[in-house]
């Protein structure tokens, strides 16, 4: 399917979703959530309009044509550190508001993690956990790269964020897909389901040999907030996927609300995160 400059990108900069997540789940005690639907502001038809593509587009064949396309890793493969340089090309100018590029994010998520003295795995889970947005960088269409994730092949939760642009989704008209269950079992566990593509399915299947399995589950699954924040489809988790969400939920407020005022020191940081890496990441990834 080709897509227009337009559909390809809505946003100004991708952070602009994150930026409008942490205003629809605020840190606690500071916001109502019920302020989300209704704030100013002129960001948010961008924000608005990068959602409708994201439904509209994001269909079960979709998924399956980009894990064909980029699960077999072939594009290119490079030491991670030039991994997270060349992920911060990613930062857009034309974004005033974006003032922490993507490794400073990363940076600010794994110190923070550190500095709450969790394992050390847990802490390069929060270096790493975005990496997958270099498929931007591949010029992928924004919608499928970050975003709310969730199951497809079976029915759209109400649950997820501007659930009315599913109307435009052929899968909610297929029978086979627009049941409670769709193509599952109750209960089958996420392992046997697909979720709409984006950042954390590539970054998981990047990492899956690596790294312990809680920190795959942050990984792969800190962008589905219709379930580790809404429980919207615990008819197909197993008890281990319940078991294992206790560390995505653990793994999210670093995510969202973890900007220091004083942003870390890279060049004193870099020793302890290149061992970290070399702990438990081969000497070069494959993309
Ligand atoms: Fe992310
Ligand atoms: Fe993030």
């Amino acid at each position: 399917m080709e897509f227009t400059p337009k559909e390809i990108a809505p946003l100004a900069s991708i952070e602009d979703w994150e930026e409008d997540v942490i205003i629809r789940y605020p840190e606690p005690h500071t916001r109502a959530k019920e302020e989300y639907r209704n704030y100013d502001n002129p960001e948010r038809d961008t924000v608005r309009e990068f959602y409708r593509l994201n439904h509209k587009f994001q269909t079960y064949d979709f998924v399956k044509q980009k894990q064909a396309e980029f699960l077999k890793f072939d594009r290119t493969e490079m030491p991670i550190w030039d991994a997270f340089e060349f992920l911060n090309t990613l930062v857009d100018d034309s974004d005033p508001d974006t003032s922490l590029d993507q490794w400073q994010h990363l940076l600010q998520t794994s110190e923070a993690i550190r500095a709450d003295g969790h394992p050390d795995w847990f802490v390069l889970t929060g270096l790493l956990h975005d990496m997958g947005k270099v498929l931007c960088l591949f010029g992928e269409p924004q919608w499928a790269v970050v975003g709310d994730t969730f199951p497809v092949g079976c029915k759209h939760s109400d649950a997820i964020v501007y659930p009315e642009y599913f109307e435009a989704n052929p899968d909610s008209r297929d029978e086979r897909y627009n049941t409670k269950y769709g193509i599952y079992e109750p209960n089958c566990g996420l392992r046997n389901v697909d979720m709409s593509w984006g950042h954390d399915e590539y970054l998981y299947q990047m990492t899956k040999d690596y790294l312990p399995e809680p920190a795959l589950y942050m990984i792969r699954y800190h962008s589905f907030y219709a379930q580790h924040r809404e429980h919207a489809y615990d008819h197909l988790l197993d008890d281990h996927d319940r078991e294992m969400f206790e560390w995505v939920k653990k793994f999210n407020p670093y995510d969202l609300y973890s900007k220091l005022p004083v942003p870390p020191d890279t060049e004193a940081l870099k020793p302890y995160y290149k061992a970290l890496v070399a702990k438990y990441l081969p000497a070069n990834l494959k993309f």
